[in-house]
């Protein structure tokens, strides 16, 4: 189906040639006045030096090759030379019915579907999510769910960093705090207990232990430098211990990520590279690209039109050690040649920006990616607290996400149980969904490469643009619809009416932007686009509400024409907030 705006522009387009002008000149655009028009069209100013006419002559032609128009209601030439115009009710319901009808709107499959793969999520293995995690899983998923949308094959992966030195680290403390451990026994050839030597929280206590003696102790530095060498050699016995802190912290991150409805189809790390890079190395080496500089293998990727410095890629430390860049190279010609993606989106923290750089060009220039193979980095802000300084908690430390989406959690049960008298199980289920309505859509509705301030109380608040706000009108909507249901209204859509009124127009008009929305929400990868659109549809349609009473309407044949206008608002807003990654609870 052709999105709204196009399908009016051509009826413009039309007129401009009837009136013996250039088409191209009748593009229409929403208005910049909406107390004037519901759209216009600039075309006669910009078309007035080359005809040499004033503008107002041209577009009082071109409002005339429009009288009876099926699509325009009304068209007025205004000084010095605007079209301005509203729609055709009709027209307008005709175009939403046929949006009612078709399957995801009217959205077709694109002529080509591409084959994207998103890295997303990127949690570090045996250290706690935190704070800053949060944003690439959420902009991630809801890309992930706009692209599939827009019919693409999408792999969603999410990158564990699984292979340094953090790893080195642990199994260093671990051995500090219980030497005797089977795993530390050279000697040792049986089979290692299927048990892991310690919890969740054990791990997560031991890790940030281990970072600050190593800043302040050289010589365990060195020792965890060395066990990670050893790990990433092979060592039996630190294999072992290593594939404990993988299966101990994947299994918490999994609870972790399914609490934010966050689903990943594969779960691969850094370290599933690892046997990839030494052929990796040789192919950079033998290409020409790669060279030794001061002891360490490096790959130039400065090019003449760099307005700032790019440093060399580097791809193997002095000591032959791998660096995050060389998994990553790695893992772009695993997924190149296991998978074969036209495209690779990364949504990761802005601050990587540079390293993404370099990482591309090394991946372009050594023929790790076709030359049409798409590199996209999606570089995200910080989320800041009020204070304008990135979220901590109130003690000033790194905010777990646990502790941060319980606290969502209370508030948003508070405020449940204010007002009225709610089963407590249910008011806890509804907080969950709402909470997370919270968290998405304060994230999600920011530009994702904007810092944007995590306000709980604006963004638990059922006012203003924000999920809650969104959910309270698509649950209002529901009752509205299970009452007409229960009254014994039809259970099959009714057929949508021509709108009189206004409030119901322009709640009509929002909705049947949704193609053009979604063709900018895709190809820009910009979630907010999404929940700009359905902040207008919910604005809009609390005001038809609040304007409109609809089931005591005594004229059938409107109040059914409402009610299929309230189901398709539904269905959309519904389709929306599941793109953006969340749901509605039933009641709220
Ligand atoms: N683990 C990294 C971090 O916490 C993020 C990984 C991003 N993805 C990637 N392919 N490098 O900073």
């Amino acid at each position: 189906m052709k999105k709204f705006l196009d399908v009016i522009s051509e009826e413009m387009k039309s007129a401009f040639q009837r009136a013996g002008y250039d088409g191209e000149l009748g593009k229409v655009t929403p208005s910049n006045r909406p107390d004037l028009c519901e759209y216009q069209c600039n075309g006669a100013m910009a078309g007035a030096k080359r005809y040499k006419k004033a503008p107002i002559m041209i577009a009082q032609e071109v409002s005339m090759e429009l009288e009876g128009s099926q699509v325009f209601e009304s068209v007025s030439a205004v000084n010095p030379g605007f079209l301005n115009l509203k729609l055709s009710p009709v027209f307008l319901a005709d175009y939403l019915r046929e949006m009612a009808e078709k399957p995801k709107f009217g959205l077709e499959a694109p002529e080509k579907a591409k084959k994207i793969l998103i890295d997303y999520g990127g949690p570090n293995v045996a250290k706690p999510l935190h704070v800053g995690h949060l944003r690439s899983a959420i902009i991630g998923e809801s890309i992930k769910r706009i692209a599939r949308f827009a019919g693409h094959e999408v792999i969603g992966d999410i990158h564990l960093g699984d292979w340094g030195l953090q790893m080195g680290l642990i199994i260093t403390e671990l051995q500090e705090r219980e030497p005797g451990l089977v795993y530390f026994d050279d000697s040792f050839t049986g089979d290692y207990p299927e048990e892991a030597p310690f919890t969740i929280a054990e791990l997560e206590e031991i890790y940030p232990a281990a970072s600050a003696k190593s800043k302040e102790d050289n010589a365990y530095k060195e020792k965890a430098m060395d066990a990670t060498y050893k790990l990433q050699n092979g060592v039996r016995g630190y294999r072992a211990l290593w594939n404990h802190i993988i299966r101990v912290s994947v299994a918490d991150l999994k609870k972790n990520y399914e609490r934010l409805n966050v689903e990943f189809d594969l779960w691969k790390g850094e370290s599933d590279v690892h046997d990839l890079i030494p052929q990796m190395v040789e192919e950079m080496k033998a290409g020409g690209y790669a060279y030794l500089s001061e002891g360490a293998l490096v790959v130039d990727v400065k090019e003449e039109t760099d307005t700032k410095e790019v440093p060399p890629c580097m791809i193997l430390k002095s000591d032959g050690a791998s660096l995050y860049n060389t998994t990553d190279l790695a893992t772009i010609k695993e997924r190149m040649e296991k998978i074969g993606p036209d495209e690779i989106i990364y949504v990761v923290d802005k601050r990587q920006e540079l390293y993404f750089e370099q990482v591309f060009r090394c991946a372009r220039k050594t023929g790790l990616v076709k030359p049409e193979t798409k590199l996209k980095y999606l570089g995200f802000g910080t989320m800041n607290g009020k204070d304008g300084k990135p979220f901590k908690t109130r003690e000033g430390g790194v905010m777990r996400l646990e502790s941060l989406l319980s606290e969502i959690d209370e508030v948003m049960y508070g405020k449940i149980i204010q007002n009225r008298s709610v089963p407590e199980e249910e008011a806890k289920e509804t907080a969950r969904v709402v909470a997370l309505s919270a968290v998405k859509y304060g994230d999600l509705s920011n530009q994702a490469s904007k810092d944007y301030i995590f306000d709980i109380d604006r963004f638990t608040s059922s006012e203003g643009d924000t999920g809650p706000y969104i959910l309270y009108t698509l649950v209002r909507i529901k009752s509205i619809l299970s009452k007409y249901a229960e009254a014994g209204g039809a259970a099959e859509a009714p057929a949508l009416r021509p709108a009189e009124g206004s409030p119901e127009k322009s709640l009509m008009l929002e909705l049947a932007g949704f193609l053009g929305m979604m063709e900018n929400a895709y190809e820009e990868t910009a979630p907010h686009k999404v929940c700009a659109y359905i902040y207008d549809i919910a604005n809009a349609f609390n005001h038809f509400y609040h304007e409109t009473k609809i089931l005591a309407e005594e004229d059938a044949a409107k109040k059914e024409g409402w009610i299929a206008l309230l189901m398709l608002t539904k269905n959309v807003l519904e389709t929306c907030i599941d793109l953006l990654g969340f749901s509605a609870p039933e009641r709220m």
